[in-house]
Formats: structure tokens, sequence, C-alpha cells
């Protein structure tokens, strides 16, 4: 089988670990004989410094008929004080909403063997990590009226933070059809205290779970959620936010277990076709250096295996053979550790693990 994959290896630290994502793509490819092909397109600062747009319509387009996209990441100090629609940023939320990929999973697991790189207290991580994060990703706050005015306090700037009631729909069903293949429970996060699209939002999550009887649903305010990540996060399976909150809560989640530094994500909408990147940013004080931990992409590609293209095997053989690497000691610069390898040799080191 033959699977079009759009590259987008971004700015930083992006193309470093994108190659070596594809390196073991590569070697699933000869070990169960698949054919990966690879398409570059460029968004981000990159895109910006050659054509003027952080997200060229051509990268749109080639994105849209491909199997699937993969992602390193974008952004930098280079670019910082463009105007917002210029930068590097704006390509990444533009292509999100261009691909219609309104359901962002952000899983964070605790790998065994990284538990003393957890910050926090043994007792709190003994029985492991398992968070699955289902996060809003193309609306609210992000995507809302935004500008400058003149108020009370001389110049204003506002973000309009609002949902609708199918968008809220559509992504609690994602959380409920997960949490029914996982342990059966769903933390919804809002500000209901305070804000109103909070208060819709737990209306229509709740209208939902009536259709989930076996799943149990319980609401949490943000900053308590904030807090109950680090004081009991055995307690959460799926973590269902709208898109600000979930992008706060999924970084909270990836510290704790251990290193932003692993953890994949993966970016839906209705059909196959996803975004699969690293949580973690384009770390511009590590680029070039060959240094960066290029676990998270080598992960988002398995969840791309597995969500996308139903190879359940292929992407098992990858989280497998990260995981082997781990148990053997192997550890890049952020992990902590005594002899921290490269960026190329652990990636050199799953893709040989691969068997
Ligand atoms: C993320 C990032 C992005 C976001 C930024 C880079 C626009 O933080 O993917 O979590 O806020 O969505
Ligand atoms: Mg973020």
């Amino acid at each position: 089988m033959n699977y079009n994959i759009a590259v987008i290896r971004g700015d930083g630290i992006g193309p470093e670990v994108v190659a070596e994502a594809i390196k073991v793509l590569q070697k699933i490819g000869s070990v169960y004989g698949h054919n990966f092909t690879f398409t570059d397109v460029l968004m981000g600062g990159i895109a910006y410094d050659q054509t003027g747009s952080p997200l060229p319509q051509e990268t749109i387009e080639i994105c849209k008929s491909s199997d699937s996209v993969l992602l390193g990441a974008v952004g930098g100090p280079k670019w910082d004080s463009l105007p917002g629609d210029k930068r590097p940023e704006a390509g990444l939320l533009g292509i999100r909403k261009a691909l219609n990929l309104y359901a962002n999973i952000r899983p964070a697991v605790l790998f065994p063997a990284l538990k003393e790189a957890s910050p926090l207290k043994e007792e709190l991580v003994k029985n492991g990590i398992n968070i699955y994060v289902v996060r809003e990703l193309t609306g609210g706050i992000y995507f809302g009226e935004r500008g400058r005015r003149t108020g009370t306090f001389g110049e204003e700037a506002y973000d309009t933070d609002c949902y609708g009631v199918e968008e809220i729909r559509r992504i609690a069903k994602v959380a409920f059809e997960a949490a029914r293949k996982r342990n059966k429970k769903v933390t919804s996060i809002d500000k209901a205290n305070v804000l109103e699209n909070s208060r819709l939002w737990r209306e229509v999550v709740h209208e939902v779970a009536k259709d989930y009887p076996d799943v149990t649903v319980s609401d949490m305010l943000v900053d308590n959620a904030a807090m109950q990540l680090v004081k009991n996060p055995a307690q959460f399976d799926v973590v269902l936010a709208n898109n600000m909150f979930g992008d706060i809560l999924s970084d909270e989640a990836a510290q704790i277990t251990g290193s932003i530094g692993i953890l994949p994500s993966s970016s839906r909408g209705d059909g196959t076709l996803g975004l699969y990147e690293p949580i973690h940013g384009s770390a511009p004080d590590i680029a070039g250096k060959n240094m960066a931990n290029p676990i998270a992409t080598i992960l988002s590609v398995a969840m791309m295996l597995r969500d996308s293209f139903s190879l359940e095997a292929e992407a098992k053989a990858i989280e497998t053979a990260v995981e082997t690497v781990l148990n053997n000691g192997l550890r890049t610069a952020d992990l902590g550790g005594e002899n921290p390898i490269s960026c190329s040799q652990m990636g050199d080191a799953i893709r040989d693990a691969i068997l």
C-alpha cells in the first residue's frame, strides 16, 4: 500500500525531529511492506521568509490531497515582531482551520522507565499516568473576533471566546468515544462559574453524555484542574477541554510525565486525514545542535499509522521500540541522565529496535 504524507518540517528543531520520524517510518515501510511517499511543503517562519506568507496556498492544497500530514514545529524569536497574521503560529492555526481539524488528541503517558524524570513525588506516579487530552482545536478564543479600540483605559485589545452548540457537540463526542475504549471516564474542563460560553459547554457536554450511559462524566473548573493534575494525576482518564484550556493543561499534563519532548499529538476532523505533530514547540535555543528529543515526533508517526491508516501492528512496533530504547537507558538531554545521546542517535536506536 502507498501512503502520501505531506511533510512540514518548519522551524527550530522541527527539521531535526522530523528527519528522525521519517527514518523510523521508512524502516516500518521496509519491514511491513508499505511505501511512504513524502512531499515537503512550507509552513511557519521558513515559509514566511521564502514566500511572504506563513501558510502558502500550495501547502494547503498539497496537505488536503495527502493521506496525512507530518509536522515538526513552527516559530522562533526571529519572527516575534511580525504582525499576528504573518507570524509562524498563524500558519499553524491556518492549516488546522483549513483542514477542519477540530479534534486535537494529546495522550500524556508516563513511561515506566521515565518515572524518575517526572517532577512529581514517587507516590503520585507509582500507579502510572495515562491521560488522554481531547482539545477542541478550531474554535474558541483562538478564532473569535479580536481587535483593538479605544476604551476607558486608553487603547484596548480584545479577543472573543465563542462556541456553538454543534461545535461543542462534535468534540464532546470524540471524548466520549475515546473514553469508551479506555477507562470510561470523561472530565470536562470549563470555567462555568464565570464564563457564559463555559455554561453552554457544560450543558452540551451533559446532553451528549446521555448517549453514553456507560461513561462517567464530571465537570471540573479549569483552575482546579490545573491543581488536580499535580495533586492526583491518576484520577484522570479522558480530559475534554476547549482550545485555550486544552492548550494550557496539555503542557502541564506533558510535563508531569517527565518531558514535553516525548508527547505526540494528532489533530483530526471528520475524515481519515490527520495532522500529526509533537506537542512541544520549535525550541530555538537548541535548534541545529542535534540535541532535541525526537521521541514525540516518532510517537506522532505511530499515532498516524494507527489513527489515519489503521495500521495497528505497525504503530505498536514503533511504541515498543521507543519503550525498548528507554528501558535500555538511552536518554536525550531533556530526559536527564549522565550521558545524553543526540537526536539522530535516538532516532537510529529506535529505528534499529524495530525488528
Ligand atoms: C500548541 C501550541 C500552539 C497552540 C501555538 C504554537 C499556536 O502551543 O499546539 O499547543 O497554542 O495551539
Ligand atoms: Mg501549546
